[in-house]
């Protein structure tokens, strides 16, 4: 069980984007590098982007390994044709012009093997000279940045009437190379503990990994973004710091 996979509406509680910046981010991009309407977004969750970019000329697919998200997608936007599937494994029988995986869905590959394979799967469905654009947490922040592993942050959310209130811990696990958290979920019941992690990409890392599976990288950058602190917006300057806590990227299908 995941409390919030399992409940997409609070989901979208917990994290709002009212504003559709991750859907328009990913319109500004594909627009900006020329790319089809053909789109199939992997990781796609509660569907908010997938339905977003549907409405504004894209005719769009999603990938998801949680059935309540994909239940929620069917009922809320139900012009998104999803399947429910590994992102290390899914055929879908077709290919597309643009592939997206955003807010760190690529980072549940945790293993070379696992990025290898979704990598691999993605360059299977897209068209010659298709676009991979993906945002994620960026390995690299940690380098020299201990605010977001520094002690427990708690936080709470009124959700149906009901007070779920979180205390999250993360910690690197160097020799995995990954990000884990352990979040604990009180709202009356007995609390639920619940265990994630995020495989942690440098940035020199992904580019490799996405030549290797024949890429060609096309914009790297940190901020801005739709999860970065100075806000995404059509045209804005790309930074290539990559110092920043979010990793953007966009590469082409060689
Ligand atoms: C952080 S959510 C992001 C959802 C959506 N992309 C967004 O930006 O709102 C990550 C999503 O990835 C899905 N997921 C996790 N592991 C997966 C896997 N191995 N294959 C396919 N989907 C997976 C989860 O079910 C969840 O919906």
């Amino acid at each position: 069980m995941n409390l919030l996979t399992d409940n997409p509406e609070l989901y979208e509680h917990q994290f709002p984007d009212s504003g559709h910046v991750a859907a328009r981010f990913v319109h500004d991009l594909v627009t900006r590098f020329d790319g089809g309407r053909d789109l199939l977004d992997v990781g796609c969750g509660t569907g908010r982007d997938a339905g977003w970019l549907s409405r504004n000329g894209y005719r769009v697919s999603g990938v998801d390994s949680s059935e309540s998200m994909l239940a929620h997608v069917r009922k809320h936007h139900p012009e998104v044709d999803v399947t429910l599937a590994d992102m290390r494994g899914f055929d879908l029988g077709r290919t597309f012009d643009v592939i997206t995986c955003l807010d760190s869905a690529m980072l549940y590959c945790h293993t070379n093997a696992d990025l290898d394979a979704f990598l691999s799967r993605c360059r299977a469905h897209l068209r010659p000279r298709g676009l991979f654009v993906a945002e994620m947490r960026n390995g690299a922040f940690f380098l020299g940045n201990t605010e977001l592993l520094d002690g427990v942050r708690t936080r709470s959310v009124t959700w149906r009437g009901t007070e779920y209130t979180s205390h999250t811990e993360l910690w690197i696990d160097h020799a995995a190379q990954l990000l884990r958290r352990r979040r604990t979920w009180e709202w009356g019941a007995e609390p639920l503990v619940q265990r994630s992690a995020w495989r942690l990409l440098f940035p020199q890392e992904l580019r490799h990994l996405l030549d290797l599976a024949g890429f060609e990288v096309l914009a790297l950058f940190d901020s801005p973004g739709p999860r970065t602190d100075q806000p995404w917006s059509a045209n804005a300057p790309l930074s290539t710091a990559l110092s920043g806590d979010r990793l953007h990227v966009v590469a082409r299908l060689r």
